[in-house]
């Protein structure tokens, strides 16, 4: 077996086919196998929903990187999920122009609503909550994504709508 082959054995372990199949695809395109880091990152985040220390050491042996140097995109790079999270993550914009539009009170709204602060996750784990720099939706503000889905112009009874349940839960009732 040569080292090619092992490499690729040992990685297998860790990442499926279809996984490598895709950052190859990705590798394609780039001068050399670090330039695919992020791809790969996602890649992988996209099939498990977060990024493990054995998926981030398979990651970095296969694209002959450090498990430090790829840590180190991955923590930079804040939409790389380092812990589990729930099955939909809420991307809350806390910059500038949703600051100016309230989004303080509508953080804290959803923090009552879901009983989450940033960074945590819902007991059902259905939602994580984490701040993003910027949507780019700055005239829509304020914005968050739930999952795929980009919610503009926040407001309480915007968030009361979107957690039906989680509200009644929170309110007490029954
Ligand atoms: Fe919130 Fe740009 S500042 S979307």
């Amino acid at each position: 077996m040569n080292d090619a082959q092992m490499i690729q054995t040992d990685v297998g372990s860790a990442l499926s086919p279809e996984e490598l199949s895709e950052i190859d695809a990705e590798l394609a395109h780039v001068p050399y196998k670090s330039g695919a880091a992020i791809d790969a990152l996602k890649i992988v985040q996209a099939k498990r929903g977060w990024i493990s220390d054995q998926s981030l050491q398979a990651i970095a042996k296969y694209l002959d990187m450090s498990a430090e140097e790829l840590e180190g995109i991955a923590t930079f790079y804040n939409l790389i999920y380092r812990r589990p999270v729930g099955k939909k993550v809420i991307l809350f914009c806390d910059s500038v122009s949703c600051w100016i539009c309230g989004c303080d009170g509508i953080k804290q709204k959803i923090t009552d609503v879901l009983g989450v602060d940033y960074g945590e996750t819902t007991e059902d784990d259905a939602y994580t909550l984490i701040p993003v720099p910027c949507l780019g939706a700055c005239d829509r503000a304020p914005v968050m994504m739930v999952g795929d889905d980009l919610h503009t112009h926040l407001d309480e009874a915007k968030i009361d709508a979107l957690f039906p349940d989680k509200n009644k839960k929170a309110g007490g009732s029954s």
